[in-house]
């Protein structure tokens, strides 16, 4: 990533984090399972701290940005556990793209093309080191 990529992640990261956790959460999974039900079997019946699992997951991504080596030994745990719940290529493209349209909706005004290919890069690294792990 370029360093205006991770700058823009980053003053857009703190706009998002203003927004009720609760509503971001019921945007990304109502939008992922809308377009594949097939995956909403992988996750709880009761989803009340998958909001909070999301949140977690854009830590990850943002976190990941600047402390790569840091967080390469928990990449690999996570990477690992994901691989055990039977998740491939094609889930982390599905998730990428629910995650881009959460993004979009909640920046609102502040979302442009040079935004989202940012974002796109940002998720794309950590999706691939996941994969790799
Ligand atoms: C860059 C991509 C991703 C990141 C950073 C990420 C991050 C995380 C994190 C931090 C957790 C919580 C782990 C824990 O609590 O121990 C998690 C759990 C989980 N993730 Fe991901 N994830 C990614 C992609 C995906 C994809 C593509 C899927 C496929 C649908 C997925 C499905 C799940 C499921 C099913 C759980 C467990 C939920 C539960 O049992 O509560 N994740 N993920």
């Amino acid at each position: 990533m370029t360093n205006q990529e991770i700058k823009l992640v980053k003053n857009s990261w703190r706009k998002l984090m203003g927004i009720d956790h609760g509503i971001i959460g019921d945007v990304f999974y109502s939008r992922l399972f809308i377009q594949q039900p097939g995956l909403r079997k992988m996750f709880p019946a009761d989803m009340t701290q998958q909001n909070k699992k999301l949140v977690d997951m854009l830590v990850y991504i943002v976190g990941g940005l600047e402390q790569a080596d840091i967080l390469s030994n928990e990449i690999r745990a996570l990477g690992k556990q994901h691989q055990n719940l039977g998740i491939v290529a094609h889930h982390y493209e599905t998730v990428g793209d629910a995650l881009i349209w959460t993004l979009e909706k909640a920046l609102g005004i502040d979302w442009n093309e040079e935004l989202k290919s940012a974002w796109k890069s940002c998720y794309s690294e950590l999706a691939e080191s996941l994969q790799e792990a």
